[in-house]
This record gives structure tokens, sequence and C-alpha cells, in this order.
């Protein structure tokens, strides 16, 4: 039987065309999301599918395509998928790790940048009308040099995220969940990160050990005028309790690429000035984009020609 392949959206490249020429590619083209139910019509015979990060790779689905024998995920996160019942049923999962480190480590300086030196604030003045001229007090921000940055998880793109802080005369703190030595900065436990972070940037998975992380009282040991920013899932802070902090002033501002019930953004944050709102776009330039779809790509094949794929996360029958 011809083996058939999968794929929850169109891709950025030429990726999925390359795929095309060696297997038949079934391709959603509906915008919005994907239910179960749909992701099982979808998948049917398939051995391979292409998943989104919002894609609910869920047990019912794992076990409704018997033919499944690989879900590569087009991201470096996998909180989508039911790991467990992966393992347990023999497929593999991979995701695209690395070539898109740089790209999100950046969006998380743009957003360090954006919300200490209130760039979408200006913006906004400038296109209303309302630059009147320059003003030794005009929307003041906060400077970066001397201060700390702290970063809660250590992985390819908090490394990242903490290289480019030399160029801005940070100095770094970190959490990880293995003992890290590294000349960028200084390994801490998670209350001194949060007790000496003047900025503090996410980069840690979601798992159920991370969801509500950051809930009230953890965000209360911030330094009085500090920064969030989260470039890595949603559900890692409290939303409802961020809000709480920024109107109240104990918090100086945030900068959020996800959201706790993404797309929905917690009403009492739409109406925060000093907090910049993105839709979800960490790893989004042409040449990443492009670069996850080569690899989500490499992945399928491997699995399809009984090969070990370049970005495993769990191990499948082969
Ligand atoms: C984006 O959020 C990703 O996990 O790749
Ligand atoms: C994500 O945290 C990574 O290490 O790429």
């Amino acid at each position: 039987m011809r083996l058939k392949i999968a794929v929850t959206s169109p891709l950025p490249g030429d990726a999925l065309q390359r795929l095309g020429r060696r297997w038949p590619v079934r391709i959603r083209e509906a915008p919005g999301d994907l239910r179960e139910d749909e992701l099982i019509r979808l998948i049917g015979d398939a051995a391979a599918v292409i998943t989104l990060l919002a894609d609910p790779v869920t047990a019912r689905v794992l076990e409704s395509c018997p033919q499944l024998r690989i879900v590569a995920n087009y991201a470096v996160g996998y909180d989508n998928i039911d790991l467990e019942a992966a393992r347990r049923l023999g497929i593999w999962v991979t995701n695209t790790p690395e070539v898109l480190t740089g790209a999100t480590a950046d969006l998380a300086w743009a957003l360090i940048l954006a919300v200490t030196r209130r760039v979408i604030e200006g913006d906004a003045m400038v296109r209303a009308g309302r630059f009147h001229g320059w003003k030794p007090d005009l929307l003041l921000g906060r400077g970066l040099a001397g201060k700390t940055l702290g970063i809660l998880g250590y992985g390819r793109i908090g490394r990242a995220v903490a290289r480019r802080a030399g160029a801005f005369g940070m100095g770094v703190v970190f959490t990880s969940r293995r003992p890290v030595r590294d000349d960028l900065g200084r390994q801490v436990d998670l209350e001194t990160l949060l007790r000496s972070s003047d900025v503090l940037s996410l980069h840690c998975p979601l798992t159920p050990e991370t969801h509500h992380l950051l809930d009230e009282d953890r965000l209360r040991l911030l330094p009085r005028g500090a920064f969030l920013v989260n470039t890595a899932r949603g559900p890692i802070v409290d939303e409802a309790a961020l809000a709480r902090l920024l109107a109240e002033g104990h918090l100086g501002g945030a900068g959020l690429d996800v959201y706790e019930h993404e797309p929905a953004v917690h009403q009492d944050l739409l109406g925060l000035d000093n907090v910049v709102l993105l839709p979800h776009m960490g790893s989004a330039t042409v040449e990443t984009r492009s670069a996850m779809a080569d690899l989500a790509a490499a992945n399928v094949e491997a699995v399809l020609d009984g090969r070990e794929p370049p970005a495993p996360v769990v191990r499948g029958r082969s």
C-alpha cells in the first residue's frame, strides 16, 4: 500500500512540494482552528502528519489513526501532543528545534526593547497627530545597562537571549532543570531569579510542572517596576494575576507573544498602555519558517524511509 502524508496547513517554502514528489500529500486549506474530529478525518489512513502547534494531537486522535507512524510538529514546542499516548502506540513525534532559536531570541529582545522604551506608545502618538515636538520628559522609558536580565528556562533559546544581553550591558541570571556551567550568566534557584530580575524572559516548555509556574505569589517576588516578557507559552503565567499586577503598578510592563487562552487575550491586558501584545510570531521570519518546513519534511521523510529522524521527541517503532 502506498504511504500517504497529511498536513494541517499549507507551509512556507517548497518542502511540501518536494515531499509530494515521493508520496501523496493531503493539505488542509481551510483557515481556523482544527478540532479533534476533523484532524482524525484529515489523517485518515496517512502514515505521517505534519501539525501546527495548536492542533490537538490527543490520545483519541492517535488511537483513531492506525496507519500513523509519525507526528511531525511544525514548532519547537510540542505541548499540543499527547506524548504518553504516542509512546504507547509506537508513533514517532518530532519537532523543529535549532532553526528557530535565533529568530525567537530576536523577538524576545524586540519585546524587551519595545516595552522598556515604549516604542508602541510612541508610534501610536505620532499616528494620532499627538507629537508636538521634542520634550525633555516625553515618553520616558527605562534603560537596560547595568540591570539584570532573568531567564527562566535555559535551553537553546534562553541561551541565545542571554548571548544578546551582553550587547545591552545587562547581567544575566537563569534557571534550568539541570546544572549548567555557562560564562554568559549565573544559574540560580527560581526564587532568587524572581527577586533579582529587572527584566524576566520566559523560555521553558509548557508542561504540567510549568503550568501557572508564575502565579500571583511568584509574580509578586519580582522587584517593583520589573518587566515580564513571554515568548514561550501563555499558560506558564497566570494571566489574570499578571493583568492585576500590571494595573496596580507592581510590574512596570509586559511584552507578550503568547497567551493563556490563545488566541483569546485577557480583556484587562487589552486596556493597559504598558503592555505590548504580539500574535505568537516568535519564529516568524521568511528564512526560519521555511527552514522549519524543511526540518519537518526531513523528519517525515526519514521515518517513512525507515531511518532515524533528525529531531526526535518520542521514538516510535521503526
Ligand atoms: C512556537 O511557539 C514554537 O513552539 O515553535
Ligand atoms: C527550546 O527551549 C529550545 O531549547 O530550543
